[in-house]
């Protein structure tokens, strides 16, 4: 199976907004309130954890389900991870929202539960770690983030372009942080309640 191909269906499934969806439906555009993003930690602040837990689950079903559709059909794992890649870029650059999104935390999450679930359980672990020290959600996130390309090169040992497309999803994911990592230094970053 092509590259390009995989990138279109995975890069659009992830760009679905499920966040800006649910919100839509519930009456609230919740790009206008609290943080403004369109995940699952700010439709939890906005609408209620009920939502949020919807959202993280639906967000994270449109990062798992072309990886699952590759895996088990044995598609290789460089595929795999580069499928995790582009629903993470569609998710973060909806063009459903004028290539705007969300920071990819929860695609990445069900994309790369399929990948390599040990990895991904014990980058969850680091992420479990920094919240219940921290409640901040975006800190655990972007911990978690960086953890997983070492601990995947450590464990999984992955071939060269495995760990490069997983070091681009971190990245990504690290980079859509940037309004939270400045209220971070600021001491003004909202803590998870
Ligand atoms: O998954 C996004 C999370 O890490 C931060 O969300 O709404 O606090 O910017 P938010």
């Amino acid at each position: 199976m092509s590259y390009f191909l995989v990138f279109l269906v995975s890069f659009l499934l992830g760009s679905i907004p499920f966040g800006y969806i649910v919100g839509r439906i519930k009456g609230v555009d919740v790009r206008k309130y609290g943080s403004g993003n369109i995940g699952a930690t700010n439709v939890s602040r906005v609408l209620g954890k009920k939502y949020g837990a919807l959202v993280l689950f639906l967000d994270a079903l449109k990062g798992a389900l072309p990886v699952l559709i590759l895996k088990y059909s044995g598609f290789s794992a460089e595929l795999q991870v580069f499928s995790g890649l582009s629903a993470i870029l569609g998710h973060c650059f909806s063009p459903f929202l004028s290539f705007r999104g969300g920071k990819g935390v929860a695609t990445g999450l069900g994309a790369f539960l399929v990948i390599s679930p040990k990895i991904t359980l014990l980058a969850f672990t680091v992420f479990l770690i920094v919240f219940f020290t921290t409640r901040y959600v975006s800190l655990s996130s972007i911990t978690a983030a960086l953890s997983y390309p070492v601990l995947y090169k450590i464990l999984d040992k992955p071939s060269e372009l495995s760990f490069i497309f997983v070091s681009l999803s971190s990245l990504v994911i690290v980079l859509k942080h940037y309004s939270n990592i400045k209220r971070l230094l600021k001491g003004e970053e909202k803590k998870y309640v």
